[in-house]
């Protein structure tokens, strides 16, 4: 499979890793679907796209909204004729502790409520569901070979204070396995799907945390700065390209070791 030539569906491709991957695909001469929930955000990348000579629409939706989805899957295949690559990048954090405690009296003054749960696992679990399931069935429907892609993160290993986010994150890096499994199950030969899971990637999302917070994170990455998301786009475009590369999830963290722990 080459970029070159496929048309690919990138959500959340109005910032950060998604933009990145948007501008990758299309330096390599894919045409390129941009879905996003910020209509400005969607406005700057495409006309960036537009400048770089690209082929691209722009689609405003909500990941988590199945009629969202049917809708920027049917513009992208009514304005490119296919779709090949999906890569659902769109996702959010609403960071917390399950509990919280009164420092008095000992007992529970708060805990995680169903508005820090729900959204989480609707737009980083739901939308990405959704938006695999809707390409997987344009691409058999069509008889078009494609890949899917899901961004899981390296907080799938559990992250404090990110209940939430952790367990979508898990469930993202497990989808690709069993989806490629269920492919061979019913003979779809020509679709594959890969997870990737970054470490610290220098997008809005990161770049807006405690700065404080953020140099202690870097210590325990051996290339000692945060990843460029065009580095995590590129091993995306790698990925279309091997295809021995399949129901798996691969870790992009500049060698995140947590070594701080026992460094004398
Ligand atoms: N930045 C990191 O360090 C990092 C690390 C690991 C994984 N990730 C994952 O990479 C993905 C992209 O993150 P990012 O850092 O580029 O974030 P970002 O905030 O820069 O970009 C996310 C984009 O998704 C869009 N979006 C949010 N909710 C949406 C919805 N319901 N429907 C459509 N679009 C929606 C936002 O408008 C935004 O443009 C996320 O899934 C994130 O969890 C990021």
């Amino acid at each position: 499979m080459e970029i070159k030539g496929s048309v690919a569906v990138i959500t959340g491709g109005g910032n950060g890793i998604g933009e990145a991957v948007a501008k990758y695909f299309t330096r390599n001469g894919a045409k390129v679907v941009i879905v996003d929930m910020v209509q400005a955000n969607i406005d700057r990348v495409v006309k960036d796209i537009k400048d770089m000579g690209g082929e691209v629409i722009g689609v405003q939706a909500n990941v988590s909204s199945e009629a969202d989805t049917a809708k920027f899957i049917k513009a992208a295949v009514d304005a490119f004729g296919q779709i090949n690559i999906a890569v659902a990048c769109a996702g959010i954090i609403r960071d917390g502790t399950m509990l919280t405690l009164d420092k008095e009296t000992g007992k529970v003054s708060k805990k995680m409520g169903l508005d820090k749960w729900q959204p989480v696992i609707d737009v980083n679990l739901t939308g990405t569901f959704l938006t695999l399931r809707d390409s997987a069935e344009a691409m058999v429907n069509g008889g078009w070979p494609g890949l899917l892609v899901t961004i899981s993160s390296i907080n799938k290993e559990g992250q404090v204070g990110q209940l939430n986010y952790s367990s979508t994150k898990v469930a993202d890096a497990l989808l690709p396995k069993i989806m490629v499994g269920e492919f061979l199950l019913r003979g779809i030969r020509n679709i594959r799907c890969v997870g990737i899971a970054p470490g610290y990637t220098g997008t809005p999302l990161l770049l807006g945390m405690n700065q404080e917070a953020l140099k202690s994170l870097l210590n325990d990455v051996h290339l000692g700065r945060l990843i460029e998301p065009e580095e995590i786009a590129s091993l995306i475009g790698h990925c279309v390209a091997n295809e021995a590369i399949n129901a798996t999830t691969l870790e992009i963290t500049g060698g995140l070791c947590y070594s701080k722990g026992i460094a004398k």
